[in-house]
């Protein structure tokens, strides 16, 4: 399991965003590719289900390996879902990256199904939506932010700003004993 450990000081981060003035109540986030940018390429940012189509994603999980789920459980998995984001093609309508996070909405995050789909990875796709994700949760106060990873994605994690295992706390998951059978 990996920890997001906080990010620098906002004075030392870099801003890759828009130069005009944010209109919201937060400083504007210093993302690596602004809106603006991944909207002249086509893609389009979804922070809500509306308008995912549930095949579509579970095809884009099948296609980077992960087993394909039954989209009722998608579907009630998304209800329970704290923040999402999602990145729509807008040639397609296709969703071409994803990622979730679920958690108690105030002091604890977990991202799950981090996902781009193969034809449009390299792109910058799951680090744009790894850096809103975060920032999503930030703002709504979580600083405890947390996923598991596989051994070789540790690298695109890293930095975003995860850590394996800080202070020697390690993950653990619980698992079945399996009968002996006689
Ligand atoms: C891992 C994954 C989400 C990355 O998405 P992506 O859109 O291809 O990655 P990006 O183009 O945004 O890459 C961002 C940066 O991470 C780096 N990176 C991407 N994948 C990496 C990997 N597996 N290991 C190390 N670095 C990686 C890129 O080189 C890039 O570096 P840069 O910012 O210095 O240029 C995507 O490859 C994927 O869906 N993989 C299959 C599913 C999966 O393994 N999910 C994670 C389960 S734990």
């Amino acid at each position: 399991m990996l920890l997001r450990v906080p990010p620098p000081p906002p004075s030392l981060r870099i801003r890759a965003s828009s130069s005009q003035p944010s209109q919201a109540s937060f400083p504007t986030a210093s993302y690596s590719t602004t809106d603006e940018a991944l909207l002249s390429k086509g893609f389009l940012l979804r922070r809500t289900p509306q308008g995912l189509n549930l095949d579509h994603l579970n095809s884009v999980f099948v296609s980077v390996g992960f087993p394909r789920r039954d989209t009722a459980k998608i579907e009630l998995a998304l209800q329970h879902t704290d923040a999402m984001l999602w990145v729509e093609c807008g040639k397609t309508g296709k969703p071409v990256a994803f990622a979730r996070a679920t958690g108690d909405g105030v002091f604890n995050a977990i991202i799950w199904d981090v996902v781009v789909d193969p034809k449009f990875q390299s792109l910058g796709l799951g680090k744009a939506v790894m850096e809103r994700l975060i920032e999503d949760l930030q703002r709504k106060g979580i600083c405890n932010i947390a996923l598991y990873s596989e051994p070789r994605v540790l690298g695109f994690y890293r930095p975003l700003g995860f850590v394996s295992d800080p202070d020697g706390i390690r993950g653990m998951v619980f698992v079945r004993k399996q009968r002996n059978k006689k």
